[in-house]
């Protein structure tokens, strides 16, 4: 009898390793010899590279130093450190065999040309919503590039998570496939910048919390999120700038990377910015602002505006003249000539603290990376540099941020300061 059971349960087993290699197994699409540039029409190669920019193809795609799009870019992971691979038209080693039934394959289902299943360290659950006329411009301008000969680097993903079909039950839990379905209820702009948004410029990649097997969680869409050493802050009504989001200030941070009543676009969000989103036309960036601003509910908050400017100018006046607390002195001497603002309109190349979500938010990591660290040239407003404070000691960046939560918000204090100021010096900039 058990023996019967045993045999039993071994078939069921035996069938459903079977099943799901048949559900896993997707056939190689037969490789082409690398089309010519000219097959392309400079329309949609056109269209191609602004998609590539509202993408960060680039950013993903090349090493530091590296040939545009040739691979090898590190991802580090929960599950390892993942490298990106070539996406130029070299035969070999990049993408040059592929027909654009094979990369439209991988853009909307995550799966390659010889047909694995990809991981979703490349945002294909964004970029399933691609329109395939999008796809079409995408395909003509890297297939426009030139080839670089870049073999991909190994994963460092330990077994058995480097099994790639298991991708599919990742993909069967996770993964939504399908084009961008435009709200009706919305207007034309709108649905433009949703369809930018959450497709080819996947913010939710970055501003979306993940669950403990990487993947977006769907009810939290934009409500923040750690993403690379850095915190992601909210997009939504849960955002904690004391001035609201409104349409305007995100088309000025989108577009220049600085908003007046906010801060600057640093760390991760810099190349977005500067190396990404600037290859779309202003209508893009607007389209972008309104749905954002639907979504983190600014209209509600204008009236917020007024008062938290009063607040700032009054806290921007504690560090005026000598001070007792430690803390207060060290503020006063490091930060206060440049961030000083003394009332009327902030100064946007010099960013309030009290407006700040560096100073906001819950986390007070990225704070502390900007003050260690600072804020390059490239990064934030260009040819504007916030020098570095890696010369402080520890318990004095800890000092600071603690002095500055409890002047310039009326937040809880930040716990175990101390400590996260030590293991943010050690991760390195
Ligand atoms: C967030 C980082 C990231 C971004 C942004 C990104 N990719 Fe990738 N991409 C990857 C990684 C990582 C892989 C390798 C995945 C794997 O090995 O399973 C990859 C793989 C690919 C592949 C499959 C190539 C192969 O040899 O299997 C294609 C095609 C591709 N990306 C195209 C693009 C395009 C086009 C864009 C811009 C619209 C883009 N990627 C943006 C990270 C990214
Ligand atoms: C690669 C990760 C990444 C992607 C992709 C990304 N962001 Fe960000 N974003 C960040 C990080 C990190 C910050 C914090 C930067 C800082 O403090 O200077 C940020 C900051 C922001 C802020 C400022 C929030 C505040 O309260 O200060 C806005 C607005 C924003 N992002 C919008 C977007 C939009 C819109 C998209 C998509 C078009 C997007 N982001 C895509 C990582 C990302
Ligand atoms: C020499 C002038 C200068 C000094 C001194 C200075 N800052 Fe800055 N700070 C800047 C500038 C300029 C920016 C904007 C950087 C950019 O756009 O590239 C900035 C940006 C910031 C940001 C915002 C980052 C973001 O993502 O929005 C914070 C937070 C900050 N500084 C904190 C401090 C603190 C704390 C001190 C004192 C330890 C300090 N700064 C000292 C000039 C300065």
């Amino acid at each position: 009898m058990l023996k019967r059971i045993v045999l039993g349960v071994i078939a069921a087993l035996a069938v459903a390793i079977v099943g799901f290699g048949v559900f896993a197994w997707r056939p190689a699409i037969v490789k082409i010899d690398p089309p010519a540039p000219s097959a392309f029409a400079p329309e949609l190669i056109a269209r191609g590279e602004v998609l590539a920019g509202a993408g960060y193809c680039t950013t993903c795609h090349t090493t530091k130093g590296g040939q545009p799009f040739a691979g090898g870019y590190p991802m580090k992971t929960g599950f390892g450190t993942i490298y990106s691979t070539n996406i130029t038209p070299d035969a070999k080693t990049g993408i040059g065999a592929w027909s654009e039934a094979a990369f439209r394959r991988a853009m909307h289902q995550g799966v390659a040309r010889n047909g694995k299943h990809l991981f979703p360290a490349f945002p294909y659950d964004h970029f399933t919503k691609l329109s395939d006329a999008d796809v079409s411009a995408l395909y003509a301008y890297m297939m426009t590039r030139p080839a670089v000969d870049a073999p991909a680097k190994p994963n460092g993903v330990p077994f058995p998570l480097n099994i790639r079909a298991l991708q599919t039950g990742w993909k069967l839990l996770f993964f939504h496939p399908g084009r961008f379905e435009p709200d009706k209820a919305k207007s034309p702009e709108w649905n433009r910048g949703a369809y930018l948004a959450q497709g080819v410029s996947h913010c939710g990649a970055c501003h979306t919390p993940r669950n403990a097997l990487g993947a977006e969680k769907r009810d939290e869409a934009l409500a923040g999120a750690p993403i690379d050493n850095w915190i992601a802050p909210p997009l939504t009504a849960a955002n904690p700038s004391p001035a609201p989001w409104d349409q305007a200030e995100l088309v000025a941070y989108l577009r220049t990377g600085v908003s007046r009543y906010h801060g600057v676009a640093a760390g991760p969000m810099a190349p977005v910015v500067h190396d990404g989103l600037i290859k779309l036309p202003d209508a893009d960036i607007q389209a972008l602002a309104v749905y954002l601003a639907d979504i983190d509910g600014a209209a509600d908050r204008t009236a917020t505006l007024g008062p938290a400017l009063q607040k700032a100018a009054a806290a921007d006046r504690l560090n005026v003249g000598s001070q007792t607390l430690p803390a207060a002195r060290l503020y006063t001497a490091a930060c206060a000539s440049c961030h000083y603002n003394g009332g009327g309109q902030p100064n946007p190349l010099r960013p309030d603290l009290a407006l700040n979500s560096a100073v906001n938010l819950d986390d007070p990591t990225n704070l502390i990376r900007v003050v260690l660290y600072g804020v390059g040239a490239k990064d934030g407003a260009p040819g504007v540099v916030m020098p570095s404070f890696n010369r402080f000691s520890d318990a004095d960046v800890s000092a600071l941020a603690a002095y500055l939560r409890a002047t310039r918000t009326d937040k809880p204090a930040w716990p175990n300061l101390d400590k996260t100021v030590a293991a943010i010096r050690a991760q390195g900039k």
